[in-house]
């Protein structure tokens, strides 16, 4: 099972992480360029191009599983073809620029 919630991402109201999150964003300029390095599946990205309407948004992930960091959701073994998903939506969004 992921994490739906995104660590408040998906429903701000739900934690208190969640909400200090959108007190931050309200503070962020608008308009800007904003970059979020560490993606998921783009919920908290959502949250900011609805808050902050940036100008340019850049996503950036490996979105690679990465069992040496087992205490992230990126390192659990259950999320090891959640990256592969991930990898599919934001592909079908935008084409991914590889380093
Ligand atoms: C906890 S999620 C971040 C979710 C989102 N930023 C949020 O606030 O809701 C962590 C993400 O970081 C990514 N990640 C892991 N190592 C990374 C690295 N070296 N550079 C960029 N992203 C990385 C993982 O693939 C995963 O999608």
């Amino acid at each position: 099972m992921i994490d739906t919630n995104e660590g408040g991402a998906a429903d701000p109201a739900k934690s208190k992480r969640g909400r200090a999150r959108e007190r931050l964003q309200a503070r962020m300029p608008k308009g800007g360029v904003v970059a979020e390095i560490g993606v998921w599946q783009g919920r908290f990205s959502e949250r900011i191009l609805a808050i902050t309407k940036p100008a340019a948004l850049h996503l950036i992930d490996p979105w690679l599983y990465q069992p040496e960091f087992g205490n992230t959701g990126f390192g659990k073994k259950k999320n090891e073809h959640a990256m592969g998903r991930c990898i599919a939506t934001w592909s079908r969004a935008s084409p991914p620029i590889r380093a």
